[in-house]
């Protein structure tokens, strides 16, 4: 059996950077589980069924840049609200969960619904305003016309979709470690992350 690490957490609170850093330091293999819902909405957008596209998804359509556009973010959000959308997503996660290597997985629901057993969760959150500061300066060095009002303005709608939805919302589980990065440098909280971790593993 395999060691699975669940990191959840809202949009820009920095658990893309966090997995990525944890993957490599234990040589394990990384899944962002929100490209799964995000290349949903991409076939959404581009006239296809939801529930369909759930369950025709491919290797192929994850590596794609054009899924971390805003747009994209916010389709992802709606599909993520349909029940067969997530059940058709569900055995490509527990399986890569479980290889043997070890797996980190990051999303909003790997530690309540998708590993409930994981070996280790974490929940990374920040405040909404640090959150859509992080995302402004970036979306703003790759050239968006964006301002900040409607980045917060789309965190905000997000974070609403995500946490009141009935199919698995975005939530701690009762046993993460919780992580707040509001006000931490991004090394400071993947050195956080993977302390809290590697105690876990020796405990
Ligand atoms: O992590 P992200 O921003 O790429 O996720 C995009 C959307 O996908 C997010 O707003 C909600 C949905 N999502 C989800 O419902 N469950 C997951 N495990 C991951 C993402």
């Amino acid at each position: 059996m395999g060691f699975a690490i669940a990191i959840d957490g809202p949009a820009a609170a920095g658990k893309g950077t966090i997995s990525k850093a944890v993957a490599a330091h234990f040589g394990f293999a990384h899944l962002d589980t929100g490209l799964l819902y995000r290349a949903v909405g991409a076939k959404v957008l581009a006239g296809a069924d939801a529930i369909e596209a759930a369950q025709n998804l491919a290797a192929d359509d994850l590596n794609d840049d054009s899924l971390r556009t805003g747009d994209v973010a916010q389709a992802a959000s709606r599909v993520a609200v349909i029940a067969e959308v997530r059940a058709a997503l569900v055995d490509f996660q527990r399986a890569f969960a479980r290889r043997s290597g070890g797996a980190v997985l990051d999303g909003r629901d790997i530690g309540t619904v998708i590993c409930p057993d994981a070996e280790a969760k974490l929940f990374v959150t920040a405040s909404a305003e640090v959150r859509a500061e992080r995302r402004f300066l970036e979306l703003q060095a790759r050239g968006a016309d964006v301002t900040r009002e409607a980045v917060l303005a789309d965190v905000k709608e997000r974070d609403a979709r995500d946490m009141e939805r009935a199919e698995a919302p975005l939530k701690p589980a009762q046993d993460a470690v919780l992580i707040d990065t509001s006000n931490m440098a991004i090394d400071d909280a993947v050195q956080a992350a993977i302390a809290a971790i590697t105690a876990g593993r020796e405990s």
